[in-house]
């Protein structure tokens, strides 16, 4: 059974059934909010890869498969920034179209992607690149696991979870990357004050992430309700894409509280 091919920075990949799976579950024992896929890479993404993927992508020990961080890993942030500097963390960053124009606006922030397809870093790394920025690392393991393991609690600025997959089937659900289980993960790891911001344009995944989140105990719904679209979230030829089909995009930003 093959993977299909998808094109650089293609999330469709979550509409896709069963067969996927299938060849997923052969190579990851747990259940992950990700698909696996070709990691061929075009020409420019291969130069980008060569000239920055030792600078921007951490040498991380991983675990029994290649996209899992192994057991005790840990990371030692402020020499790999080599300062001090508030950290934001985002988990499926893609093809870094969002990230890297956020990272070159806030200087003065150090951010952690989580991202495991190959071709997708390598594209954020030629943006990285032509943006001269060097406040980016890149992780390309679970990011769910990945934020748990690799940073201590309180000391995240904040968390940000853009158009992460729907996984739409009722039989997919549990591969929502947005859990209450989750939620304890990145209030345990936000400061107090600390921001989470979600982004989503199915309409059904995002009262899931409200369901998840409205109660939690240590996540406050900052505008009681939807967010306002965040002026500083650059529309990605992902949200284009939805906003193209008539799927408006919902932003939810929860604060950790006590
Ligand atoms: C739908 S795309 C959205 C990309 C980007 N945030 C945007 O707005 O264009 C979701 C991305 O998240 C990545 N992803 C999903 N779950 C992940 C996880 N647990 N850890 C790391 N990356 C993940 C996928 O590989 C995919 O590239």
């Amino acid at each position: 059974m093959t993977s299909p091919v998808y094109e650089e920075g293609d999330c469709r990949h979550a509409r896709y059934s069963g067969s996927v799976d299938q060849t997923e579950e052969r190579v990851h024992r747990d259940v992950v909010s990700f698909v696996r896929r070709s990691k061929r890479m075009n020409d420019s993404q291969k130069g980008a890869w060569a000239r920055h993927a030792s600078t921007f992508v951490l040498p991380l020990p991983v675990g029994d498969v290649p996209t899992s961080v192994a057991d005790g890993a840990h990371v030692d942030w402020d020499t790999t920034f080599g300062r001090q500097a508030p950290r934001i963390v985002e988990i499926g960053s893609g093809v870094g179209d969002s990230l890297v124009p956020m990272a070159a606006a806030r200087p003065d922030v150090d951010f952690v992607a989580f991202e495991v397809f190959k071709p997708a870093v390598a594209s954020t790394l030629g943006r990285i690149g032509r943006a001269g920025i060097t406040n980016v690392r890149i992780a390309m393991v679970d990011g769910s696991r990945g934020l748990d393991r690799l940073f201590d609690d309180a000391t995240l600025a904040e968390v940000w979870t853009f158009f992460a997959d729907p996984w739409h089937k009722t039989r997919h659900h549990k591969r929502r990357l947005v859990t209450p289980a989750f939620g304890d993960v990145v209030a345990s790891k936000l400061v107090p004050g600390g921001l989470w911001r979600l982004a989503t344009d199915w309409e059904d995944y995002a009262l899931w992430q409200r369901d998840a989140l409205d109660s939690h105990g240590h996540l406050v719904n900052v505008h009681d309700g939807w967010a306002p679209r965040w002026e500083g979230r650059p529309i990605t030829k992902y949200e284009q894409r939805g906003l193209t089909a008539g799927r408006a995009t919902h932003d939810l930003t929860y604060e950790r509280v006590r």
